[in-house]
């Protein structure tokens, strides 16, 4: 299973996959960060689909076309906003992995890139969102799903080694 995971440093918009994951906010209409680099290399009509969906339950994933991205869709989902660890965020953030991999196997995406969900405005963690990120994809991956390949996109080094270390430590990489 370990050789269907991949961690790369790099820029989500440009990945040649099949869908890319976003990290949306509840209203779907764009933000910063992922998400802004997301629409802006999507172009407009991503903004007018995810219009029509209406927003986002945090932990939760909505599909769109990916448009002008190299990616045929993007998953949107919403990481939580980390206020401490008492509130739930560890299996909301889990949710948004296990959400976003089942929506992949519902469309029949073979590959699929993550950023790093909820550690940048939304202040989770790194190396607790990395390992929430491993451990889960290591339990959808572990029932039998149809996927081809899961890459980590790390935007700069420090995520790259938190990603890499937790790689380590969940799947004895
Ligand atoms: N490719 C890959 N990763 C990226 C890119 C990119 N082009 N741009 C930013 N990132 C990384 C950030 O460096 C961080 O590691 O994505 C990770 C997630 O950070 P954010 O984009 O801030 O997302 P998040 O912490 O989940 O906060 C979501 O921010 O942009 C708004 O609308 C969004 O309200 C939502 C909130």
């Amino acid at each position: 299973m370990n050789e269907k995971i991949r961690i790369i440093e790099g820029d989500i918009t440009r990945q040649e996959v099949d869908a890319i994951v976003n990290a949306a906010n509840t209203s779907l209409l764009g933000g910063g960060g992922v998400d802004g680099a997301i629409h802006r290399a999507a172009g407009p009509e991503l903004l007018q689909e995810t219009r029509q969906i209406g927003g986002c339950p945090t932990g939760e994933a909505r599909v769109t076309k990916g448009y002008r991205l190299p990616a045929r869709w993007v998953i949107h989902t919403v990481g939580p906003v980390w206020s401490g660890g008492g509130r739930n965020e560890e299996a909301l953030l889990a949710n948004c992995y296990r959400n976003s991999l089942q929506a992949a196997v519902d469309i029949g995406a073979k590959t699929i890139a993550f950023p790093s969900i909820s550690t940048g405005a939304y202040r989770y963690p790194l190396e607790k969102a990395a390992e929430v990120a491993m451990i889960e994809t290591k339990r959808f991956l572990k029932q039998g799903a149809d996927i081809k390949e899961v890459i980590f996109v790390c935007f700069g080094k420090k995520v790259f080694n938190a990603y890499q270390e937790a790689f380590q430590r969940i799947f004895g990489g």
